[in-house]
């Protein structure tokens, strides 16, 4: 599966949640992330994220911030938003008739009290962030390899 992972700044949740299904699926699946804005076109990931996911031997420092297009829609099997406004954002640049499945991502999460993923840029809990990214990661997992993706409703 091609698999993109959306936020909105592409520099804290989204390479994050990349990162980390990378390091559960390996190269089982072609993956990617993206902003929906573009304010930090180019940039690394946010570098207390960096730092967070290295304590669990997850490597960010490679991925750089790009801005979401239309075209994701075509190229890729599966678009994964972590908040309401990303899945809002991205609505709207769906091209008319496409039909790519697009999810929350805490949709995925065994106990997700929110449905909205807090942005550790603002909380400053760059672990929080990643217990839940684990755990949204891990249902994802499970999802793909069972072929449930289709039947999940957000
Ligand atoms: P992200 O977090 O959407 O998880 O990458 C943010 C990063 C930067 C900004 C906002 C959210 N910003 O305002 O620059």
């Amino acid at each position: 599966m091609r698999v993109l992972f959306v936020c909105l700044g592409n520099i804290c949740r989204s390479p994050a949640a990349e990162g980390v299904f990378r390091a559960m699926s390996g190269d089982a699946h072609d993956l990617d992330s993206a902003g929906t804005s573009n304010w930090h076109v180019g940039e690394p990931p946010y570098g207390p994220m960096i730092a967070a996911a290295k304590t669990r031997g997850i490597d960010l420092s490679d991925l750089r911030a790009r801005q979401v297009t239309a075209e994701d829609f075509t190229r890729f099997d599966l678009l994964i938003a972590m908040d309401s406004k990303n899945l809002r954002d991205l609505d709207a640049l769906r091209p008319a008739g496409n039909k790519t499945p697009l999810h929350l991502f805490t949709a995925f999460a065994a106990n997700s009290a929110t449905r909205d993923m807090p942005d550790p840029y603002y909380t400053r809990d760059f672990d929080a962030a990643l217990d839940l990214i684990e755990s949204c990661a891990t249902g994802l997992h499970t999802a793909l390899s069972r072929g449930t993706i289709k039947d999940l409703t957000p």
